[in-house]
C-alpha cells in the first residue's frame, strides 16, 4: 500500500512537472478567470465524446457554454461525470455551474437555482419492434430502464404506482440503457426524443412512441445557491436568441427545421 502511495505521488510529480506553467487553471499568462462547468457527457446531441475527433467533449450544451463563457470574459473547464453527482457536485463547489440538459424541477430548484430555459424537448419511450410496446398501457408486468436521477426515472416511477407489475432498472449512463435493450434485459427506456434519435437511426430494431405529459420539461443550466452569475448568463442566453446565434445551433445539433 505505502509503496503505492510513493508511486503515486512520484507520478504527480512527474505529471505536475510535465505540465509545467501551462496547466488549465488560468495560469497561462493570461488574467482570463477560468468556470467549471459539470455535465455528463452520454447525452448526444447535448453532450457527448466525439470519438471520431479522440475524446473531447462536444455538442450544443457545449458550444452555448462557450459562447457565453466567452462573452463574460472565462475560460472554459469542463468536467465530465454521472448524471446522478452532478447537483452534488454544485453543492460542493466542485464547479461552477452544469450543463447536461438538465430540466429545473420544483425538486431541483431547493438545492440549486437555474437560468432561464434554452430549450424544450418532449420523452420517448423506445422499446424493440417485437416487443408489440405500443402504449403506455402496454408496460404491464415490464421493466423499465432509466438514467438514475433523471426526470425520466420519476416518469418511471409514476407509471409504475398506475400500472401493474412495472419493475425499474436504474442506470449511470444513457449508452447503457440502450445495451439492455438490446440485449433484452429490460423491455424499454424512456429517453428523450432528441437523444433518442440516434439510436433509433442506428437500430432498426428499435422503435419509439413520444410520451405526452404535462410534466416539466425544457433544459436550462444550473448553478450553487449562492452564485452570482445567473443574471449574466440569462442576459447572454437572451443574447443568443435575439441574435440568431441560437436558432443556428439548435439546427446545427438537432437538424435544420429543428429550431422552428
Ligand atoms: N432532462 C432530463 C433531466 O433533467 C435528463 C437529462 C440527462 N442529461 C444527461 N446529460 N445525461 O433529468
Amino acid at each position: 500500500m505505502k509503496k503505492f502511495a510513493i508511486i503515486l505521488s512520484l507520478l504527480s510529480i512527474m505529471v505536475l512537472g510535465a505540465c509545467g506553467s501551462s496547466n488549465a487553471e488560468g495560469e497561462e499568462g493570461s488574467d482570463k478567470k477560468t468556470l467549471v462547468m459539470g455535465t455528463s457527457a452520454d447525452y448526444k446531441p447535448y453532450e457527448f465524446i466525439d470519438t471520431k475527433e479522440g475524446q473531447e467533449i462536444v455538442g450544443f450544451d457545449i458550444d452555448i457554454a462557450k459562447h457565453i463563457a466567452s462573452e463574460m470574459g472565462y475560460e472554459l473547464k469542463i468536467e465530465d461525470m454521472d448524471f446522478n453527482g452532478l447537483i452534488a457536485a454544485l453543492n460542493s463547489n466542485k464547479v461552477d455551474f452544469v450543463m447536461a440538459g438538465m430540466t429545473p424541477t420544483e425538486e431541483r430548484k431547493e438545492k440549486v437555482q437555474f437560468s432561464d430555459i434554452y430549450y424544450v424537448a418532449k420523452d420517448s419511450l423506445i422499446s424493440k419492434k417485437e416487443s408489440n410496446i405500443n402504449s403506455v398501457e402496454d408496460l404491464k408486468n415490464k421493466t423499465i430502464g432509466v438514467q438514475l436521477g433523471s426526470i425520466q426515472e420519476g416518469r418511471a416511477e409514476d407509471m409504475q404506482k398506475n400500472i401493474e407489475g412495472i419493475k425499474l432498472s436504474q442506470l449511470d449512463q444513457i449508452p447503457q440503457l440502450v445495451q439492455e435493450l438490446k440485449s433484452g434485459r429490460i423491455d424499454a427506456t424512456i429517453i428523450e426524443n432528441t437523444v433518442a434519435k440516434g439510436y433509433l437511426e442506428k437500430n432498426e430494431e428499435l422503435t419509439s412512441f413520444i410520451i405526452d405529459s404535462e410534466d416539466e420539461q425544457g433544459s436550462a443550466a444550473a448553478f450553487p445557491k449562492e452564485s452570482d452569475i445567473v443574471e449574466e448568463f440569462n442576459k447572454e442566453l437572451q443574447e443568443m436568441k435575439e441574435s440568431g446565434k441560437m436558432d443556428e445551433l439548435i439546427n446545427k445539433w438537432f437538424g435544420k427545421g429543428s429550431s422552428e
